[in-house]
């Protein structure tokens, strides 16, 4: 039996296409700015994203904290969504590589409000308060199932940012899925930002690999920091070589892995199972199980027996299945297929 496996979207390997262009790939010195592939994808990613200059990174979490670190002071407060990956799964990376304070926003579908964020900071007169220095916006946000940013709510924040001198970052590891799902180009979103993390390795299907995008004199002290956090490489264009052939072939594929997403939330839905299609709006699918009365642990090893690998989510009661290039049509009928069997046998 074939395992289906939707715990993440970075379950990908790389494709025999994918494969040829890592070995075709020309490399030089990337520390000394000499590997043309690095070259040549950072342009394209800093185009893409509506920016100046990227910095070519092993990992999104890297290019997360780094331009955290570009933007902000020891000291300083960070605001962000309560659940964002940046204060959740980055083990305090703000408070260690950058000094900051987190300070969580409520937030509903992974969204907050520019008149929260004019309601959370701290008046810069007094003294006693730390300074609200930065706000990141996590697109699409993966806490609360892929769930994408409409691009005006971006633009209120970004606007609320500029009257009240605050920095703005994109955790945009999944931008393109938010970009597809949105119908508009990834730079419309980008655009809005001080700095933008991409990350290559989910949707897009490379081993490994992230940039940070931002003005020409920020990435120029980023290339300081990925330094100085152990990410300066050598003949990194063979990792490179992967972005671009995702790029070129990769970033199109995305609306068919959303498309799988909502026939398996149907499916699923049809059989019984509790999935609120409203949420499916990318390559996410939640199942609560509090319907089920079963506890998330059981869903998981019961749904693993059966072939299906899901993983668990913030939310007490949620599981979640991503769609990848690793998942086919044929797997999506067998996971709608199995699931409900398999659970109709525990309750
Ligand atoms: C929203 C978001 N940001 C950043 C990251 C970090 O990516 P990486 O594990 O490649 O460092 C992830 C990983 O899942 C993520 O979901």
């Amino acid at each position: 039996m074939r395992f289906i496996d939707l715990r993440s979207d970075t379950a990908t390997r790389p494709t025999p296409g994918m494969r040829e262009a890592i070995a075709r790939a020309e490399v030089g010195d990337e520390q000394k700015r000499e590997d043309p592939t690095v070259n040549e994808l950072e342009a394209r990613v800093a185009a893409l994203v509506g920016q100046e200059e990227a910095v070519f990174l092993p990992t999104a979490t890297m290019a997360n904290q780094i331009a955290l670190r570009l933007l902000s002071e020891p000291g300083d407060v960070l605001l962000a969504d309560e659940w964002s990956h940046l204060f959740i799964n980055e083990l305090g990376g703000p408070a260690v590589h950058s000094g900051l304070v987190m300070q969580p926003l409520v937030s509903t579908a992974g969204r907050f409000s520019a008149d929260q964020v004019r309601e959370a900071v701290w008046d810069r007169r007094d003294t006693h308060r730390p300074i609200s220095r930065l706000v990141a916006i996590e697109n699409t946000n993966n806490s609360s199932g892929g769930r994408v940013w409409p691009v005006d709510e971006i633009a209120a924040v970004a606007e609320a940012c500029q009257e009240l001198g605050l920095g703005l970052h994109l955790d945009g590891a999944r931008l393109m899925n938010a970009a597809v799902a949105g119908g508009v180009g990834a730079d419309e979103i980008g655009r809005h930002f001080d700095t933008v993390t991409l990350c290559l390795s989910k949707g897009l299907g490379c081993p490994l690999g992230a940039l940070v995008a931002g003005s020409e004199e920020r990435m120029s002290k980023a290339r300081r920091l990925k330094h100085l956090f152990g990410g300066a490489m050598r003949q990194a264009g063979i990792v490179a070589a992967a972005g671009i052939y995702a790029l070129d072939n990769n970033v199109a594929l995305l609306a068919d892995d959303h498309a799988r997403a909502r026939r398996l939330a149907e499916g699923w839905q049809a059989a019984g199972l509790p999935v609120d299609l409203e949420q499916v709006e990318t390559n996410f699918v939640q199942l609560d199980v509090e319907p089920l009365g079963l506890a998330k642990g059981t869903v998981m090893a019961t749904l693993k027996d059966a072939g299906v690998g899901l993983s668990s989510t913030v939310h007490p009661t949620r599981l979640r299945a991503l769609t990848h290039l690793d998942v086919s049509d044929e797997d999506i009928d067998a996971a709608i297929e199995r699931a409900p069997q398999a659970l109709a046998a525990r309750v």
